[in-house]
């Protein structure tokens, strides 16, 4: 799962680097899928469910699951959360990262920065021993601390053999309650943070999840071995400790 997380990290390297203004979000996601099915993986979100796409491309104000399109063309200060998965020998590995396009204002630069720190101290406590809900504490209080507040209707989860496992990992809750944390569990956790109000509500696409106020949202995932020397980040770039 480490090679595999390595390999998926890389690839999405690729498409920061490719997000720049006047690119599509399907230039995006060709440029996913071949960097994928090059290193003999598949993409793990093709055909889940009908799916159709390689990455979900939520841009702005989306918060997951934005469809790929060449009429979604990037523009300076958008932001653009890309979340990539692949599957090769049957495990699987998901991540994700919000991405600034060109220059964006200092408000949204501290947003962003809130929003991956809140994955990074969630990260922290996959220790054995510890709780899930020391997990959903820790984006929480972390996101709520500095104003903002975390998605209710989508959460992070198990994987390994399956994209989506056991346990269901809320990016909200006590800490001190739920399941033990053991050595062998990979959790994708994934906050899906927005700048204004928790709600969202699903478009007519049937997919692309926005917040009901218009708010931007930012979304940031590791898939993250829990073990008995702690957290093991397994979808960090190869390169970039
Ligand atoms: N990356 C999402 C997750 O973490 C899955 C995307 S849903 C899909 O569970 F339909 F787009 F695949
Ligand atoms: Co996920």
């Amino acid at each position: 799962m480490e090679e595999n997380g390595a390999l998926l990290a890389t690839v999405l390297d690729g498409v920061k680097q490719l997000a720049k203004p006047g690119v599509s979000t399907q230039e995006l996601d060709r440029f996913a899928e071949d960097g994928i099915r090059r290193a003999g993986a598949v993409p793990a979100f093709k055909g889940y469910r009908g799916y159709k796409a390689t990455l979900c491309t939520s841009l702005n104000c989306e918060v997951v699951h934005g469809i790929p399109s060449k009429k979604r063309v990037l523009a300076e200060g958008d932001i653009l959360s890309v979340d990539i998965g692949l599957k090769k020998d049957g495990l699987f590995a998901d991540m994700a990262v919000t991405i600034p396009i060109g220059t964006v204002s200092e408000e949204v630069q501290r947003f962003l920065r809130i929003s991956e720190e809140s994955l990074e101290e969630a990260i922290r406590k996959a220790w054995p021993g510890n709780r899930l809900g020391d997990i959903s504490h820790a984006v929480q209080s972390h996101v709520e601390r500095a104003g903002y507040s975390v998605v209710r209707d989508y959460v992070g989860h198990g994987l390994g053999y399956a994209l989506h496992e056991e346990p269901v990992i809320p990016n909200f809750g006590k800490a001190g309650t739920g399941p033990r944390l053991e050595p062998g569990m990979v959790l994708a956790i994934e906050p899906m943070v927005n700048m204004g109000g928790y709600e969202v509500q699903t478009l007519s696409d049937g997919w692309t999840v926005v917040t009901v106020d218009g708010s931007l949202s930012a979304h940031f995932e590791h898939s993250v071995a829990v073990t008995e020397s702690g957290p093991r980040v397994l979808t960090r770039h190869p390169g970039k400790g």
